[in-house]
């Protein structure tokens, strides 16, 4: 199959419309979208990305209408979430209706939606007739693409068409959160674009996740420890220690502001900007995964603000893979 790169939101929107995927801009991450309520198009998603069944896909919409024929209970709180934070980086997992093909949902009986802010992603929502399934648009457990070019390298031939929306405002995916029916409590199954700090401001505490052990199957797979592992060895800590331990090998270092003079460094943001800094993460960890570097030294980030999200993705990155 032949990919193609282009602008065109009324291609896009053709494709989609006779079962196909596309890759899409959002705010966060690119996405490899398919119509959500057609289960041979969602298919596709898994096919073209390797992605395990048991792995749910989050639903994009554009308007809250579409909300209501995907879940069947808005908890207290939602309403409250959805007027604040969409669109946005902000994913909520509730109650489904059975609209929503199990394949959507690996059979669970909870739905992930959000409302994306990117205008292309908008646009092209807006001229359908159906919302969009869609996870990362990268192999399963690889780095998420934060440009067209990042969703071309590994999905060439693989897909039709790439809808270049330019470099991802964001470059984190979404802050995941669930509101579980058992305990009616809003739980945090992903850290990501929109801070903890800002949703526990307007709903208050958002509970942890119970920690899995690797093998387990886990509620949120996005929790899955080594999910944006790229193909090197990664260690996170004081990167003015851990260098001289490396002595010998061919460093590349991630960094917050500093340079510290390895063969490759990826200062994140010379000035100190943590939103400058997760825009450029994933870009990063890409070019050191391609380079010559043997090993990839990563310093620990401010927790505030995308601070959280950026060691999170990093902690995956370092988790060791079976
Ligand atoms: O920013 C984002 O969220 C991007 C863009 C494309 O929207 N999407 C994204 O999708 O990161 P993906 O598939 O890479 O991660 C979605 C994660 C799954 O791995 C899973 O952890 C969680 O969403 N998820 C989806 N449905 C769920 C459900 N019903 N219950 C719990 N977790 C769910
Ligand atoms: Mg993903």
């Amino acid at each position: 199959m032949k990919t193609l790169i282009g602008t065109e939101i009324e291609h896009a929107a053709d494709l989609l419309r006779t079962g196909e995927v596309v890759a899409i801009p959002t705010e966060t991450v690119y996405g490899l979208a398919a119509n959500a309520y057609d289960e041979t198009a969602v298919l596709k998603i898994f096919q073209a990305k390797q992605r395990p069944s048991f792995d749910p896909l989050i639903v994009h919409v554009h308007e809250r209408v579409q909300v209501d024929q995907l879940v069947s209970l808005l908890p207290a709180g939602a309403e409250a979430l959805m007027d604040r934070f969409w669109p946005g980086p902000l994913t909520l997992v509730l109650p489904k209706t059975d609209r929503v093909p199990d394949i959507v949902t690996s059979g669970l009986d909870t739905v992930a939606v959000r409302m994306p802010a990117h205008p292309e992603a908008r646009a092209l929502l807006q001229t359908l007739d159906f919302p969009l399934a869609a996870p990362s648009a990268n192999p399963f457990g690889y780095v998420s693409p934060t440009t067209a070019r990042h969703v071309a390298d590994q999905l060439s031939g693989k897909i039709p068409y790439i809808l270049d929306g330019g470099p991802c405002s964001v470059g984190v995916e979404s802050t995941i959160i669930g509101w579980e029916q058992a305990t009616g409590q809003w739980v945090l199954y992903r850290p990501g674009g929109t801070p903890l700090s800002e949703i526990e401001a307007l709903i208050g505490a958002v509970g942890r996740p119970v920690a899995l052990a690797e093998e387990e199957r886990p509620s949120s797979p996005g929790m899955l420890q080594s999910h944006y592992a790229p193909g090197k060895p990664v260690y996170i800590g004081d990167v003015g220690k851990l260098l001289p331990e490396q002595h010998g090998k061919e460093v590349g270092v991630i960094s917050f502001t500093k340079h510290f003079g390895a063969a490759h460094n990826e200062v994140l943001s010379a000035s100190g900007d943590i939103n400058e800094a997760a825009r450029q993460l994933f870009a990063a960890l890409r070019r050191l995964d391609a380079n010559g570097a043997e090993v990839i030294l990563a310093e620990v980030f401010p927790p505030e603000g995308l601070g959280a999200a950026i060691n999170d993705r990093l902690a995956r990155a370092a988790a060791k893979r079976p």
